[in-house]
């Protein structure tokens, strides 16, 4: 799809994908001043003694550059945390990219491993910036849908329709932005033995990786029998410690393929904040109860948006990890025949509640007409003030 710049002198590339509709309904929120629940980020600091542990970082010989690919300390604590969290023996030489964001991360992979022509795979709704990764690497998408009439669960054959000869990797999202899905082992397997049999990669996004309710337990495909060759694992620091500014995360691949991130990395970033490299490494080391602690604080947060939303009219399903819900405002009365744009825009303007319409997660943008994705990654007095604003719709 084009969306030509106005300026000739711009790149055709540039043109090729829109604002993000996720930082557009920001702008409307701060306009409109609405809560907003749009753009998916915690309004509470990441724990004292890890913020102390990155200004003590600033003080101590931490304000240069950082090897390329990540400061010992933090390949080495989260080589222990692979470990320990996920079953897997990494070696932090050979096996590591630290990079800036799981955004740096997801472009670094897709250009070192794009050719032009290549396919690849991405399960819809998505998470916005595969669609950018791919068309600035070269690559073509093809989508497979999570059905939301399956709780958002894909269908094997459709998925084994979409591998062919030109696909060369395909991005899971576990748990899933914004369906919710937490993929189980049966699920990953077959997704794993499918690149093996196509000798693609297995890309994964696992940033939500300790956000997960109802006592799921995360499950790593990296870990799974015969994919370690396959797996291109990514997750990071942004969510786990809510530190979305901070912008560090890392990259897991078997040495060959680490040594090729590893070079576009470096000629994007060079890499992460040091100083945050060091923070980050702390709090690689707090206590496991944390993170009990966070998916259980989560949990009381999904809990009460799921009701006020449902309260209000909207028909809403309780997303098994990461924190957004899928509203279906179709049985609205106010709704009167808008599509998820106009209805999100009417929310922000005249209810002044900010949510993205569903139709940006979809490569068919009819799926998410009847769709608004909140996220409740805040604390509760911001989704109380939520609360009341959609007080005003029941
Ligand atoms: C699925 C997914 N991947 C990656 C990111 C971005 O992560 P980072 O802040 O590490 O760039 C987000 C942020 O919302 C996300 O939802």
């Amino acid at each position: 799809m084009s969306h030509a710049l106005a300026d000739p002198r711009l790149s055709q590339r540039a043109g090729l994908f829109p604002e993000s509709v996720i930082r557009e309904m920001t702008r409307h929120a701060l306009a409109h001043d609405a809560v907003n629940l749009a753009q998916g980020f915690p309004d509470w600091n990441p724990p004292a003694e890890v913020v102390a542990a990155a200004k003590e970082a600033l003080d101590g010989p931490f304000n240069q550059y950082a090897i390329t690919w990540g400061a010992p300390a933090l390949r080495k604590a989260i080589a222990e945390k692979m470990r320990w969290f996920n079953g897997v023996e990494v070696d932090p030489d050979q096996e590591i990219v630290v990079t800036c964001g799981a955004t740096e991360a997801m472009m670094a992979i897709m250009l070192a491993i794009v050719n032009p022509g290549d396919e690849v795979i991405v399960f819809e709704p998505f998470y916005e910036n595969y669609g950018p990764d791919a068309t600035l690497s070269g690559a073509s998408l093809r989508f497979v849908p999570l059905h939301p009439s399956r709780g958002f669960r894909f269908d094997p054959e459709e998925l084994k329709a979409a591998f062919s000869a030109k696909t060369k990797a395909i991005i899971v999202n576990t748990p899933a932005n914004p369906a919710g899905t937490v993929f189980t082992r049966e699920e990953l397997q077959l997704i794993g033995d499918l690149c093996r049999q196509h000798k693609a990669f297995l890309v994964t996004d696992e940033i939500y990786e300790h956000i997960l309710y109802d006592g799921r337990k995360h499950v790593a495909p990296i870990g799974l029998p015969g994919l370690r060759e396959h797996v291109i694992m990514v997750s990071g620091a942004s969510k786990t410690y809510s530190m979305t500014g901070w912008r560090v995360a890392w990259v897991v691949a078997p040495p060959a393929v680490t040594a090729a991130i590893r070079r576009t990395h470096d000629f994007l970033t060079v890499g992460a904040p040091h100083p945050l490299q060091m923070g980050v490494a702390r709090a690689l080391a707090l206590p496991r109860g944390y993170y009990d602690k966070l998916a259980s604080e989560y949990q009381a947060k999904r809990e009460f948006l799921v009701g006020t939303l449902q309260k209000a009219g909207f028909r809403a399903s309780r997303p098994e990890g990461a924190y957004y819900v899928m509203a279906d405002f179709s049985a609205l009365r106010p709704r009167a025949g808008m599509d998820d744009r106009e209805f999100a825009l009417w929310l922000v303007k005249d209810v002044g509640l900010a949510g993205v319409p569903a139709s940006s997660f979809f490569s068919r943008k009819e799926l998410g007409r009847d769709h608004v994705r909140f996220h409740f990654a805040k604390s509760m007095p911001t989704l109380e003030a939520a609360a009341a604003r959609l007080a005003k719709l029941a």
